[in-house]
């Protein structure tokens, strides 16, 4: 590993060690909750631990651009590197008291992930992937599940924050996996869900609408740990996309079919 690899992991690490403070410190507490839309929640803590990862790349990273969920969008002189971070994944979970909560941060470079970071405080479990370099938690190396057929598979899953208006549309998707897996888990943490992929906790996940600084991290994370991301249809997986689909390699291709076939059976979104 580069030195420079090497500071990237290290301040990663540092800023989301420093949100996670925050988290744990806050879990007891009222939250003061603002609404995007009816269901899209936002909590002053989500805003506070944003600011205190931005601060610790800014301080050591000038020239990086970041793109952060709540409110940062800085470009950077550096257009070489980007961060990508979710200062709390799991804002419902966060605001009901529900323990499944993460901060994702990654980073590209020249627009391709080259360093993943997902960090659940509560657990205290920390993914990391570099690029070529394999993902670990807590510092010993992970790899994805060995379970070679979709009867045999637990996936998880997640809904965006249309699922008022577009319930049926993500029940077929559900229901077609749900007829065909062992189980279905929904913790909402898209984040967490990917590393669970990643150290073979679940074997396949899949989600419509995530957003970059949802997956950036643990994209890399479950490719790093063996596995495989894409859309729907098998294709390069993008963070700017509508779709993810993640899963241990193995399962892929009968996942992306019945993704793929929901897609074109069901009504465009
Ligand atoms: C959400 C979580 C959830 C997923 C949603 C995301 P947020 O992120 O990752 O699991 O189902 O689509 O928007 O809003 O808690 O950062
Ligand atoms: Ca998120
Ligand atoms: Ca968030």
């Amino acid at each position: 590993m580069t030195d420079e690899i090497v500071k990237f992991l290290s301040v990663a690490w540092d800023a989301a060690n420093a949100a996670g403070e925050i988290i744990r410190e806050s879990w007891l507490h009222p939250k003061t909750i603002d609404y995007k839309g009816a269901i899209d929640l936002v909590t002053t803590i989500d805003r506070e631990t944003e600011r205190k990862i931005v601060a610790v790349l800014q301080r050591n990273f000038p020239d990086h651009a970041i793109l952060a969920e709540e409110e940062t969008d800085l470009r950077g002189d550096d257009k070489k590197y980007r961060w990508l971070v979710d200062p709390l994944d799991g804002t419902t979970n966060f605001a009901h008291g529900y323990p499944q909560v993460s901060i994702s941060v990654g980073l590209e470079q020249n627009g391709q992930p080259i360093l993943g970071l997902v960090y659940d405080p509560l657990r205290r479990e920390c993914f990391r992937a570099v690029r070529g370099q394999g993902a670990t938690l807590n510092g010993s190396p992970i790899q994805i599940s060995t379970v070679n057929e979709l009867d045999k598979a637990l996936l998880a899953t997640g809904f965006p924050y249309d699922h008022r208006e577009k319930a049926d549309f993500y029940l077929t998707f559900f229901k077609a996996f749900l007829t065909r897996c062992q189980g279905i888990r929904r913790a909402g943490s898209a984040a967490l869900d990917l590393c669970y992929v990643a150290c073979g906790r679940i074997d396949g996940f899949w989600e419509l609408k995530l957003k970059p600084w949802d997956t950036a991290a643990g994209a890399l994370i479950v490719t790093e740990a063996g596995g495989r991301v894409s859309d729907f249809s098998g294709n390069d997986f993008s963070i700017w996309g509508n779709e993810t689909l993640a899963s241990n390699g193995i399962i892929h291709s009968e996942m992306t079919q019945i993704a793929s076939a929901v897609a074109q059976s069901s009504r465009s979104v």
